[in-house]
């Protein structure tokens, strides 16, 4: 059988570290993994199955031979070095938001598109972070009510930043605790104890770049130009694992709660933690480290025809990144789709 080399570049961020995690528990026949990162971290190690593997730098060269390389390095690296990766032999699975919205480009969830990977040419977009939990729960209900519009607020982790936020949160805590001032670099405003409506740049229609994400994303893995998404992003204290309160309009009506309950169960990718006599609804603290996506508060919307409201929790460093683009990897290999068109 043959053995796959597999690149994974920014193997020391918050999402790299994740992605060798992931490779770890993989069903991939693995020949051996191939850790990169920026020069300043060449040599350093990092572990897989136990072994320490030590980091090559990122550039002209260093893909030769890597059947498949995992970007999640940030977007002016993966604008820089993929092409380079996939001029070498590799087929690119890119975590950053520099391919998404190429229409030569697959935008793919497994769950949901999955048959969209075939036609790559050398390279497939992981989606947004928010958008990929939002649709693994949606996409029963879409499939069999037809979403018309989806209301949406995040509540996103700080390691949705990477590791400089993850760091911040913590030194603000430890500031504050201690009665210091609160070191401040990565986010515009305190972040501990805080909520920030603003998660990337603010446009010109008065959205930021992560809400359009949401509403672009959404069409294209949705292969469905007429649905509405209405998003806003927030940035909380939390460190690992978005939330999203999600409100969804569809055309058809929708069957009673229990039935919902169960379509959603059966999903691929999907777990529902609904009862509420008990306090029981998906939550950060209980799902970091988890792959599945989390779906409670489920219940109509008494204040339209058809609408439903759901409570959406995932961690976005397994699903939302690192995880979904193994398994895009893993769905290359199995349905033998790696070559493309
Ligand atoms: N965190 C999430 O939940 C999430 C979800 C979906 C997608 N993403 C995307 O994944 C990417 C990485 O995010 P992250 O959170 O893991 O960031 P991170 O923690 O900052 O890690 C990025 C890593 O890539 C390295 N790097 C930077 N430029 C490089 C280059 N030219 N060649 C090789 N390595 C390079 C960085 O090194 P230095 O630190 O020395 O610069 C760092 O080790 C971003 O595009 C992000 O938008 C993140």
């Amino acid at each position: 059988m043959y053995k796959y080399r597999i690149g994974v570049v920014g193997a020391m961020g918050a999402v790299g570290t994740e992605m060798l995690a992931t490779l770890e528990k993989s069903t991939l026949p693995i020949a051996e993994v191939i850790p990169l990162d920026v020069k300043e971290n060449e040599g350093k190690t990092v572990s897989f199955r136990g072994q320490p593997l030590k980091i090559k730098t990122a550039e002209k060269g260093a893909f030769k031979g890597i059947d498949i390389a995992l970007f999640s390095a940030g977007e002016t690296a993966s604008l820089h070095l993929s092409p380079i990766a996939r001029e070498e032999g590799a087929v690119v699975i890119d975590n950053s938001n520099a391919f998404r919205m190429e229409p030569w480009v697959p935008l793919v969830v497994p769950e949901v598109n999955p048959e969209a990977a075939k036609a790559h040419k050398g390279l497939i977009a992981n989606p947004n972070c928010s958008t990929i939990q939002m649709l693994v729960a949606l996409k029963p209900l879409h499939d069999r009510y037809k979403i018309k519009r989806i209301v949406v607020a995040t509540y996103q982790a700080v390691s949705g930043t990477g590791l400089l936020a993850i760091e911040e949160l913590n030194k603000q805590v430890e500031a504050y605790i201690l009665g210091k001032e609160l070191p401040r670099s990565v986010y515009p405003h305190q972040i501990a104890f805080n909520a920030l409506p603003h998660i990337d740049s603010f446009l010109e229609n008065g959205y930021t770049k992560e809400e359009m994400k949401m509403f672009n994303e959404t069409r294209k893995i949705l292969d469905d130009p007429e649905i509405m998404v209405s998003p806003t992003a927030v940035r909380i204290p939390v460190f690992r694992c978005h939330s999203e309160a999600i409100n969804i309009e569809t055309e058809k009506p929708l069957p009673e709660i229990a039935e919902i309950v169960q379509i959603l169960d059966n999903a691929p990718g999907v777990k529902v933690i609904d009862d509420v006599q008990n306090r029981e609804y998906p939550m950060p603290v209980y799902l970091k480290g988890t792959d599945k996506v989390y779906v409670g508060r489920i219940r109509k919307d008494f204040t339209v025809p058809h609408g439903l409201n759901l409570w959406v929790v995932a961690d976005n460093l397994r699903k939302g990144a690192a995880l979904n683009a193994v398994q895009i990897a893993e769905l290359l290999v199995e349905k033998n789709w790696l070559k493309g068109e």
